[in-house]
């Protein structure tokens, strides 16, 4: 009873013939679904501290640098998603190559990007929506916006909107991911053209001479609380980690795969274009953002101590344009919508892939007939994202998803590598080029950028990995469907 054990094709492919999920995306959908993980809050919010506490005016850099980051991750899911189009994205490709417990490692890791940032895109969402009450001067009280950590009031406190969002969401995804998707597809629309807007209406306000100097010379800007290594060539890389998580979404494709109606061509072209149209977008609002407003006027401590925090439309109420800013707003509210429940989807389908495997419990692969969802699956996914997103202070450990990410991204550069010399003559109708230079080079960076994370996202994911390693020998091992196929070693 190995932990290396592999999973065959073979079995995948029986898993696919007898799967319940109904095939119902097309190219355009699974592109939308990328596009709609990826533009969320973190456009919006992040540039100012990646600016102003990284890489000056040279955030675009940042911004290319975390994007080719992202290319090599996603040109080997996408060889990946080619060979095995199951649900279960880089966790059902861990198992089919490299062995069970590296598959179970990714997949606990996984939790961390889609669950825990499912926690985080929720409570962010209740930011935004507060922000958006406001502007039509409704106000929710403290109680029901803030978490009982973080209340400063006395008596009982929960955040609210995070709470209900989730409950939303879910009943979108339960109906049935066609609806979902189409929902998705209007969201992402909205989202783009917002994005769109503050690149157009942005251009109108640059001032070239906030780009100079384009690479500020490094220095160290010390604040309230700590001390930063600011600017230069090692600014430019450590905001590729801090803006990292504004690309986080693409390789939710992956996990659609078994919903996708033609999987092995359309989810590789789905995940690259999506990260694509991003990155150009990204790079864009980078250099209006850096063109707008003057990097060192992020300073939380400068004469706008408020701009870090909603940087693209802090620059456009400087513009005197306050109305972009109520644009921007409503722009993210919705917009997050479609992240939240493009995440919460896809832990759906890793959490479907890890129970037909039998590693976690079989509660969760049992689907829906009518509407072709893993319906208990995802409510009791709902219950707990919904209950830990109103009643703690998640938004404090945001960085773990950019870490369960990377270490995702990792390791599935890893396993392409490892099935081309197991497997070299297995049909891929994508194949990623110049392996294993660019497999190679994926490791490096996203290794690099996990490197870059805070101290207490890496300690915290690591214990998150070790607890992971003791559920594995203490549950999942010996529970595991391999263990009934005496032939497979
Ligand atoms: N990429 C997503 C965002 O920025 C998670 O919100």
């Amino acid at each position: 009873m190995s932990i290396w054990r592999v999973k065959p094709i073979s079995a995948f492919e029986a898993d696919m013939k007898k799967s319940d999920l109904k095939r119902v995306l097309g190219k355009w959908s699974l592109t939308a679904i990328g596009v709609g993980a990826i533009i969320g809050g973190g456009i919006f919010v992040l540039t100012g501290t990646g600016a102003y506490y990284h890489a000056g005016p040279a955030l675009a850099i940042s911004f290319i640098i975390a994007g080719i980051a992202c290319v090599f991750a996603a040109l080997c899911y996408s060889e990946f998603a080619s060979i095995l189009p199951v649900e279960g994205s880089a966790y059902a490709y861990a198992y089919g190559t490299v062995g069970e417990i590296f598959a179970w490692i990714i997949g606990w890791g996984l939790i961390l990007e889609y669950a825990m940032g499912s926690m985080t895109v929720a409570v962010s969402w209740s930011g935004y929506f507060n922000k958006m009450l406001k502007m039509f001067h409704i106000e929710l009280p403290d109680y029901l916006t803030t978490d009982p950590a973080s209340y400063t009031g006395e008596g009982f406190s929960m955040n609210l909107p995070a709470f209900l969002i989730v409950l939303l969401v879910i009943s979108i995804l339960i109906k049935g991911t066609k609806s979902a998707a189409k929902a998705n597809n209007m969201i992402v629309l909205l989202k783009v053209a917002a994005v769109l807007f503050v690149i157009i209406a942005g251009v109108f306000f640059i001032n070239t001479d906030n780009w100079s100097p384009f690479i500020p010379e490094a220095t160290q800007i010390i604040d309230k609380e700590s001390t930063h290594n600011a600017y230069g060539l090692k600014g430019i890389v450590s905001g590729a980690a801090a803006i990292f998580f504004a690309y986080i979404g693409f390789d939710a494709v992956s996990t659609q795969s078994g919903e996708a109606i033609n999987p092995k061509k359309d989810v590789p072209f789905a995940i690259i274009a999506s990260l694509s149209i991003c990155t150009v977008l990204y790079i864009l609002v980078s250099l209006v953002l850096t063109g707008m407003m003057n990097y060192q006027d992020f300073n939380p401590l400068g004469k706008y101590p408020d701009a870090i925090k909603a940087p693209v439309a802090y620059a456009f109420d400087i513009a005197g344009q306050g109305w972009a800013g109520f644009i921007i707003t409503l722009a993210a509210t919705v917009g997050l919508v479609s992240v939240l429940m493009v995440m919460i989807m896809g832990q759906s389908r890793i959490f479907l892939g890890m129970s037909k495997d039998g590693l976690i419990p079989q509660v969760f692969s049992k689907v829906n007939p009518i509407s072709g969802t893993p319906r208990t699956n995802l409510m009791i996914l709902g219950a707990i994202i919904a209950i830990v997103a109103a009643f703690t202070p998640i938004n404090e450990l945001a960085d773990m998803t950019s870490f369960g990410t990377l270490f995702a991204f990792t390791m599935v550069c890893i396993a392409v590598w490892i099935l081309r010399v197991k497997q070299p003559n297995l049909t891929r109708t994508f194949r990623v080029p110049a392996l294993p230079v660019i497999a190679i080079c994926g490791i490096l960076i996203n290794t690099y950028l996990m490197y870059n994370l805070s101290v207490k996202a890496q300690m915290f994911s690591g214990a998150w990995l070790i607890i992971g390693i003791i559920v594995y020998f203490g549950y999942s091992k010996t529970r595991s469907k391999l263990n009934d196929d005496n032939s497979i070693e």
